[in-house]
């Protein structure tokens, strides 16, 4: 099978993915530690960007988060927001993890508890406010591909006896395409042998998402790179990254269901697709440029206590620190709409990197 489908079943086959089998996931007992996860300040700095593109939108504003994981960060927005939205809907393709956020959320006062709303698919009405994703692009199925001959094989999915494998075929007629069109853009050609993914149902994907969304803001925080880094001739095995327990290691075949899979993002294919769907791409950057800009540093510099204030210098430089999260994150941008300039990108914008 092509590596797109086993991916998504590895991920989402029901009752056995890993996503929808129940398993604990985040935090320290689970596979990986997500930046809201880590402490206040992530939640806290997005809260102050929200706020600002809230202001400028509408009294009456719409939150949808894009996978919550655990909730946590929307626990910390709905708390952290100067003006929280009038209503805060949560798109969770997972029933566990749907379970996971409302006992998250349960700690929030019933006036802004009340105000989280799940939804299955994209809300069909349209509003005004904020799209958030933070790491959920990296879990969309992605198909592999190895350069042959100056052209794409398809590395597709095989059974070995009792152990899945590699196995090349021509490519289906969407991935040659992407491939071609991916090489087109690039200016050059990839080198034989050269191995990689693409995300054929990105665009579509972000179409669906950001449709309704009127008027407002669109963030993507994910691990990733603009493309010309992404299909750099040195990254020539792929982004494929796999995440059991804290361990990070590269065999998507290891335990199917248990390990989480997962792919780097191409940051110029986001922006692509946003611009395909009608959206401005406002603002780029690293992790730490779009947290500092928001202050996320003032949080720790305010700290009376000092055990407190080295817990949050602790967390601060796990979310920004160029070996840590830092620099592997980026931030994308999006507005509908909106002509204001967003402050989380106006330390850093590195919009000429996609
Ligand atoms: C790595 S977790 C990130 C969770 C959370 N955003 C955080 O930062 O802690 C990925 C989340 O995205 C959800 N997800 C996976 N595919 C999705 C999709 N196609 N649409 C929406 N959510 C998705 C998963 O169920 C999970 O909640």
């Amino acid at each position: 099978m092509p590596f797109d489908r086993f991916m998504s079943m590895a991920l989402y086959e029901p009752g056995l993915g890993y996503y929808v089998n129940g398993l604990h996931k985040f935090g320290r007992a689970g596979d990986f530690v997500t930046a809201p996860e880590q402490g206040g300040l992530f939640a806290a700095a997005l809260a102050r960007q929200c706020d600002e593109a809230a202001e400028v939108i509408d009294d009456e504003w719409t939150l949808l988060e894009l996978g919550a994981g655990s909730g946590v960060l929307a626990r910390d927005l709905l708390s952290g927001l100067r003006r929280p939205p009038s209503e805060y809907l949560i798109l969770e393709p997972s029933a566990p993890l749907r379970e996971v956020q409302h006992e998250t959320l349960s700690s929030l006062p019933d006036k802004l508890r009340e105000r989280v709303r799940w939804l299955d698919a994209p809300p069909t009405t349209p509003f005004a406010g904020v799209i958030v994703g933070n790491e959920v692009i990296d879990a969309l199925p992605v198909a592999r591909f190895e350069m042959a001959e100056g052209r794409a094989r398809e590395q597709c999915v095989t059974l070995e006896g009792e152990r899945f494998g590699w196995v090349d075929r021509p490519p289906r007629q969407r991935v040659e395409r992407a491939v071609e069109a991916l090489q087109s853009h690039l200016g050059r050609k990839l080198p034989d042998g050269y191995v990689s993914e693409i995300c054929i149902d990105l665009p579509g994907w972000i179409e669906t998402v950001t449709e309704p969304l009127e008027r407002g803001l669109v963030l993507f925080i994910d691990y990733g790179y603009p493309r010309e880094e992404f299909y750099h001739p040195d990254r020539s095995g792929g982004t494929l990254v796999c995440h059991y327990r804290h361990r990070a290691h590269f065999d998507p075949f290891v335990w199917p269901g248990l390990t989480d899979l997962s792919a780097f993002v191409d940051f110029t294919a986001v922006a692509e697709a946003g611009v395909e769907a009608g959206l401005d791409v406002a603002g780029f950057s690293s992790q730490t440029g779009f947290l500092l800009a928001l202050g996320a540093h003032e949080a720790v510099e305010q700290s009376g206590d000092d055990q407190q204030r080295l817990k949050l210098a602790g967390e601060l430089k796990r979310l920004t620190l160029p070996g840590e999260m830092g620099e592997k994150f980026k931030v994308l941008g999006m507005t509908r709409g909106l002509d204001e300039g967003l402050r989380g990108f106006g330390m850093m914008s590195q919009l000429h990197r996609l």
